[in-house]
């Protein structure tokens, strides 16, 4: 209570030094309402937090219905309480390969699906032999639509070519038009389910079928008027393994295709996914914040160790975190603290660096493959309910998996995928154990 009277009270004072040689009735003209307006500001903060209510409301973006007694509105748009986010419209994008869904799919079923139980999932997957491991999503509270497609070839153009570069791309150009694709393919999912439907969604969640969360998703990355990234692993752009934002921010994010021609006409070229993806939202004058947030891509490539300046760490998949999206294997760490600080200090800060002060990071040595006994690891860190996962889809038959498969299916509004049966049998043999 003192400090809230103290504050006015010193600001007071520098005014009136400020302008002590103007005219004292002036000064009373300024004073009062500048004081009145401090105080309002300050009582706020504690009223807030205990009536929640109060802040639901002013956290809005319409400010209409306050006139007189209204806080100022904070410089930027605040983050929403959790209250707020389960009564909005959320989509969730999952996009990618299914190669270990087993030990990802349900890490963000418990910590982003059900943390937000009123969001609706949208996946967009290229069907391969892992496609069957999709099947673990029949346990999601929505499933709005689910596209699975035959990989083809995506066609060229001449403005592509000249923005994006094959460097660092497993696949060349060809492999981030298959990304972007996959990535503004969900775009359209969400837009054809909310034409249908006649509503636009108030947020969208685009995150990574190879994503394993560690900790719940954090109301506090929903802000408003902004795109939301992970920190770290910018590789000469931003992050863009993940990304929360409103309809209209992430729009202009998710357009990776359609954007390029933008790109071209700005100048822009030899851009990777992440340069690209930075150029889109700053000729498009979207914001981004940048936050820890608690995933790790799995993968199953093999990195040189130690990492060179522009090499890639690999965090064990059982570190603290938040990893922000950092690649990451099941293992035993070869490198802690010390260790760990002397390699990200040598790391390039543009390119594959990422936060790992406090302890939060461990590093495998991933110039191998995934060492034995990687599955006792994985379940004595994902938990019980994450391992009884894993084994369910290491034990998995064809015939339980078309009728998983199946109950997913009722579960969804759309669907849009091969055959059932197909997407077994190519994963496990017709009559495999
Ligand atoms: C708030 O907005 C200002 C400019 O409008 C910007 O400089 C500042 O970084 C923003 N702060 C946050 C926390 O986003
Ligand atoms: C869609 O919603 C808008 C506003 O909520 C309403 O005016 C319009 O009639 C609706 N259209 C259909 C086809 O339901
Ligand atoms: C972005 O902002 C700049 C400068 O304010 C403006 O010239 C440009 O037209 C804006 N671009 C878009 C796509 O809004
Ligand atoms: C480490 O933890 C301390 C105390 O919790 C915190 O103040 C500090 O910002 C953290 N540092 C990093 C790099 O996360």
């Amino acid at each position: 209570m003192k400090e809230m009277i103290e504050k006015p009270r010193k600001i007071n004072m520098l005014i009136r030094k400020w302008v002590s040689d103007l005219d004292w009735r002036l000064l009373f003209l300024v004073i009062v309402p500048l004081s009145l307006l401090l105080f309002v500001s300050l009582s706020y903060t504690p009223i807030n937090s205990v009536f929640p209510l109060r802040s639901f409301i002013f956290n809005r973006n319409n400010f209409s219905d306050c006139i007189s007694t209204c806080p100022p509105r904070p410089p930027n748009q605040t983050h929403l309480a959790k209250s707020e986010l389960l009564q909005s419209r959320i989509a969730v994008c999952l996009v990618g390969g299914a190669r270990r869904f087993e030990l990802t799919g349900p890490s963000i079923v418990e910590k982003v699906l059900k943390e937000y139980p009123n969001a609706d999932l949208f996946l967009h997957s290229p069907m391969d032999k892992n496609t069957f491991k999709l099947l673990l999503l029949k346990t999601v509270p929505r499933l709005a639509s689910v596209r699975i497609f035959e990989q083809k070839f995506v066609p060229q153009t001449e403005e592509q070519v000249r923005v994006l570069t094959a460097a660092n791309s497993p696949n060349g150009i060809q492999g981030l038009l298959q990304y972007f694709n996959l990535v503004e393919g969900c775009l359209a999912m969400i837009e054809s389910h909310q034409r249908q439907h006649n509503f636009t969604y108030d947020w969208i969640v685009r995150t990574r079928v190879d994503g394993y969360w560690n900790a719940p998703l954090q109301p506090q990355n929903f802000v408003s008027g902004q795109y939301t990234v992970p920190s770290g692993s910018v590789y000469g752009g931003l992050n863009d393994r993940l990304g929360i934002g409103d309809f209209y921010t992430s729009k202009i994010a998710l357009s990776r295709l359609s954007l390029i021609p933008k790109l071209d006409s700005a100048g822009y070229s030899q851009l990777n996914s992440e340069s690209a993806f930075k150029a889109q939202l700053t000729t498009q004058n979207v914001s981004y914040v940048e936050n820890r947030l608690p995933f790790c891509v799995v993968t199953d490539r093999t990195y040189q160790f130690p990492p060179a300046h522009l090499g890639v760490p690999v965090a064990a998949l059982s570190s603290p975190g938040p990893l922000s999206g950092a690649k990451c294997r099941p293992c035993t760490p070869i490198c802690k603290d010390l260790c760990v600080a002397d390699i990200m200090s040598w790391l390039d800060k543009r390119w594959s660096w990422t936060n790992w002060g406090n302890g939060t990071l461990e590093l495998c040595n991933a110039q191998g493959d995934w060492e034995n006994g990687w599955e006792k690891i994985f379940d004595r860190v994902a938990g019980k309910k994450l391992a009884a996962e894993r084994r369910r889809v290491k034990v998995l038959n064809f015939d339980k998996c078309v009728r998983d498969f199946r109950e997913m299916k009722q579960k969804a509004v759309k669907w849009e995928a091969p055959g059932v049966k197909e997407i077994c049998r190519l994963g496990l043999g017709m009559s495999r154990r």
